[in-house]
């Protein structure tokens, strides 16, 4: 028997960052909205005794780690350890969603791992329960379970469900290679050594925009703390967002950590436009529109 979830990307319309914590993260104000870029997790029993294995497919697929480090086998190994069970069971990943892009791939796969093998245990877990373990494993995981839009709080992963009054088209536009998380938050930490870094909170004009579905005020209110840092680890990035501005988007920003750069655009026909302009700039690697909201993991 198998079991397939559908798992979105997500971009972050705010990223406000503060000071690093103690325990090494930093306080969020994370406005993340889930857009239609999936990964499906496919969940299959094995022998009894035999463990998880994790296979990859897709243009991405080499990039993905085949180990315990894969989120979606650490996924499988919290739900069956919480429930006495053993994790034989292979996870098979078609991937869609950028690797190591800033769009939370690695996040989705782990709540979609989680989902399905929920479903296929018969484990019945709550929906805290599958958010516990979401927030164990990753900062992002519980969004990509949740979907739709949210803002994040503490590391990311306090969720508040935020309202959405229309649909958001989008381009987005992949690098040549990758950025890792980490490194970008001590790029942050860096850039923000001598300065004080103010407490992160969500813009009031950004949250209307998107409760009033309003892409000229979201437009205007868009931001995210981590795009110096991104741009300093990458400054070609700089080159990217600049062709996108020139075709007419209505705001460019790197998508969360990066190095995927994120276009907000009016309707699909400029989608449509600036995805030709951006693939032909020779400053990525390739391009896709996608729209959202849209739901978060849910059983094929
Ligand atoms: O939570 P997650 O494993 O996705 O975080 C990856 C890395 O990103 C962390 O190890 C940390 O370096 C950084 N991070 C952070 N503050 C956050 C979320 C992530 O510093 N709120």
């Amino acid at each position: 028997m198998s079991v397939t979830v559908r798992v979105p990307a997500k971009v972050n319309v705010q990223l406000a960052v503060g000071a690093a914590r103690p325990d090494g993260f930093h306080d969020l104000a994370n406005v993340f909205l889930a857009v239609g870029l999936y990964d499906e997790v496919t969940v299959t029993a094995r022998q009894p005794g035999s463990g998880p294995r994790v296979t990859c497919e897709g243009p991405d697929a080499a990039q993905v780690p085949l180990d315990g480090t894969n989120l979606a086998v650490r996924a499988a190994e919290a739900l069956a350890a919480r429930h006495g069970i053993s994790p034989d069971v292979h996870v098979h990943i078609a991937k869609d969603i950028p690797v190591a892009g800033g769009m939370a791939g690695g996040s989705a796969d782990g709540a979609g791992a989680l989902l399905a093998c929920d479903a296929l245990w018969g484990t019945r877990a709550s929906r805290d329960e599958l958010l516990d373990i979401c927030a164990e494993l990753g900062s992002d995981v519980p969004f990509s379970l949740v979907g739709g839009a949210a803002l994040g709080t503490g590391r990311g992963e306090k969720l508040r469900t935020l309202e959405t009054g229309g649909t958001f088209h989008w381009v987005f536009a992949m690098a040549s290679r990758g950025l890792s998380t980490p490194a970008v938050f001590r790029e942050f930490d860096r850039l923000a050594e001598g300065r004080d870094v103010p407490e992160p909170v969500a813009s009031p004009d950004l949250l209307t925009a998107l409760a009033k579905g309003d892409a000229d005020a979201l437009a205007a209110a868009v931001s995210n703390d981590l795009q110096p840092a991104a741009l300093s680890l990458f400054p070609e990035l700089a080159d990217t967002l600049a062709a996108g501005r020139a075709a007419g988007a209505l705001a460019t920003l790197v998508s969360g950590s990066g190095p995927t750069t994120a276009f907000l655009v009016r309707d699909a026909e400029s989608a449509r436009k600036v995805a030709e302009a951006l693939r032909t700039s020779g400053t990525c690697r390739s391009v896709r529109t996608a729209s959202g909201p849209v739901a978060g993991a849910t059983v094929l």
